[in-house]
């Protein structure tokens, strides 16, 4: 091991743990309620309101008095949070229990920046030149200089991976539906052969490019997509007179498909020419790689300029991240924030609730970002954590969560902290009569902080008229906390910034609990023990046999019940 970060602090052991521990008893003592702790205090939202490049982000519906915020950028200073911060930028490999280091920031270093050299390599020039190659590569197929075998223009782009190799790409083609052109994009990720047949059904093989993204080229599902993709291009191509030999096969898999991995050799193993291939480096997670060459989709189809920008981005909230000071440092205060919920009051879930239909796949998006991230059970340094720790992340687009669960949040016995997301300008501008539509989509996105905030009292309920009977019902209890972030409009530019805020939470919180943000041992167990069951499946008795008594017994029922067209097997 190489470049090893220092031992995690306890962060139960610092003073200001504690300071918040006293802290808590004395609001647990004093009340803790925000219609008092916003009268008492005219500049309160002014004052918890901080932006971070284009995000202006309300923190002032949360259950936390300036003092609470003093302590626990305390426990960032006491855990060392500064130094860590820096140990990331400059490419120490933070990442332990893989060696590496964690340098998603340099994907995105704005033009002009210094030198960056990590373990020998020079980060920044390899980085420009592997960005220059593959949006040289999505103008080509953009303007029509490279066509499919048949010498037609690609209309179609399929990007086949999983996880960090279609979660960030599919979230951010959805967001920019405003910039989409004439090449489309569809994504192909799960193993049920229902995703990829689905998706193929609709698609001419003739103008379709497919983009095969995993990091390590060695993911199941990926693989197996691809081949699928694979056969159905020259099945197709074939039916249709365009191939007659094994070189035109060759030919129409060398134009077809391209590869985005860090393992070059398993790329050309599957048939790909590496020339065809982009790629990007182990310091990269799969979960942080929109950024990097697993964007080709994107510069595809939404075109080099604009994946440049959703780059600027992230090198604006990088240098937020950076330089501000902890008491304005936004991801710093809500990922502290977050530790306070988790470990102070209980709180083990979180609500992301976009106000943007086109970012109905974030929360997704940032389930994979903060749960492979923080949802571990040791520390870097092999230890037990000491507190808890990766709170469970998810939500959906607002208005129509409120229609779902919110009614949990407003009155359930859980408290969810909840980030609210929306933009100034609408993305659709409609008029229902004289109604801009967007102010009613804002309406609610303010209304619904202000009812978990300031919720409503049973002498506020009595003075409606409510049957005594109901007014138990009917009360909110308010003090349900949130922070509202609003950005001028979905933009590239705007995307790459809630992304990097939110990756940067995350660190905050890995920082602060002493976790590895960077691994994610926790997958490896079910990927090996679905190697043992597939032969199971296929009829292996003696696979069948290894396999514990639930398995086996849900596996014969399958056999039993399983249809398959007379006189053919599964295969
Ligand atoms: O199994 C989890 C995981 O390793 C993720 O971390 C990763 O984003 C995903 O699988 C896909 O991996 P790859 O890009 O190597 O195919």
């Amino acid at each position: 091991m190489t470049n090893l970060p220092p031992d995690p602090t306890d962060p139960t052991g610092t003073p200001a743990w504690a300071a918040l521990s006293a802290h808590l008893e004395e609001l647990a003592d004093q009340g803790v309620d925000l219609r008092s702790w916003f009268a008492a205090e005219p500049g309160r939202a002014a004052d918890l309101t901080f932006q971070a490049a284009d995000l202006r982000v309300d923190l002032s519906k949360n259950l936390v008095l300036p003092q609470t915020l003093a302590h626990l950028t305390d426990l960032a200073e006491q855990i060392g949070l500064a130094g860590r911060i820096e140990a990331m930028f400059a490419g120490q490999h933070i990442n332990v229990t893989e060696d590496r280091a964690v340098l998603h920031t340099a994907l995105r270093r704005p033009p002009g920046a210094a030198r960056l050299i990590v373990d020998g390599q020079d980060v920044g020039a390899a980085v420009a030149a592997e960005l220059d190659k593959f949006c040289d590569f999505a103008e080509r197929v953009r303007s029509g200089a490279l066509t499919g075998s048949t010498g037609r223009a690609f209309d179609t782009v399929v990007n086949i991976g999983i996880g960090g190799s279609d979660l960030g790409p599919a979230m951010a083609y959805q967001a920019l539906t405003e910039y989409h052109g004439p090449i489309r994009a569809r994504f192909v990720s799960n193993v049920d052969p229902s995703d990829v047949a689905s998706t193929l059904a609709e698609l001419d093989p003739e103008t379709t490019l497919f983009i095969v993204a995993s990091k390590t080229f060695g993911t199941l599902e990926t693989l197996t997509n691809a081949r699928l993709a694979r056969s159905w291009l020259l099945e197709l191509l074939g039916a249709r007179g365009a191939i007659t030999s094994a070189d035109d096969a060759a030919d129409a898999v060398a134009r077809h498909f391209v590869a985005v991995s860090t393992a070059k050799d398993r790329v050309a193993q599957f048939g790909i020419d590496p020339a065809n291939a982009f790629g990007f480096w182990d310091w990269v997670g799969g979960r942080y790689s929109v950024d990097s060459a697993i964007g080709t989709v994107l510069a595809v189809a939404l075109g080099p300029t604009v994946f440049r920008d959703f780059l600027s981005g992230f090198a604006a909230l990088d240098a937020h991240f950076r330089t501000t000071p902890f008491g304005r440092n936004v991801p710093v205060l809500m990922g502290l924030i977050n530790i306070w919920y988790v470990d102070f009051w209980d709180a083990h879930a979180h609500a992301v609730l976009p106000y943007s239909q086109y970012l109905a796949r974030f929360p997704a998006y940032l389930q994979q970002l903060t749960m492979e991230s923080n949802g571990k059970s040791v520390r870097w340094d092999g230890s037990p954590v000491t507190t808890s720790t990766g709170e469970v992340f998810w939500g959906e687009p607002g208005t129509n969560g409120q229609h779902a669960f919110y009614q949990l949040l407003h009155q359930g016995t859980e408290l969810v902290p909840a980030d609210f997301i929306a933009f100034a300008n609408p993305q659709a501008p409609l008029a229902d009569g004289g109604q801009d539509v967007h102010e009613l989509l804002l309406a609610n996105f303010i209304a619904q902080t202000s009812a978990l905030a300031f919720g409503k009292t049973a002498a506020e309920v009595r003075a409606e008229g409510t049957a005594e009977a109901l007014v138990p019902a009917r009360v909110f209890t308010g003090n349900r906390p949130s922070t509202s972030i609003m950005a001028p409009a979905l933009t590239p530019a705007t995307l790459g910034q809630l992304i990097a805020l939110y990756e940067h939470i995350t660190f905050v919180q890995g920082a602060v609990w002493g976790i590895d943000s960077f691994d994610q041992w926790g997958v490896e167990l079910g990927k090996v023990l679905a190697g043992q069951v597939t032969p199971a499946l296929a009829g292996d008795e003696s696979a069948l046999t290894r396999l514990d008594a639930s398995a086996q017994a849900m596996i014969k029922y399958y056999l039993a019940t399983r249809r398959r067209p007379s006189g053919r097997s599964a295969r």
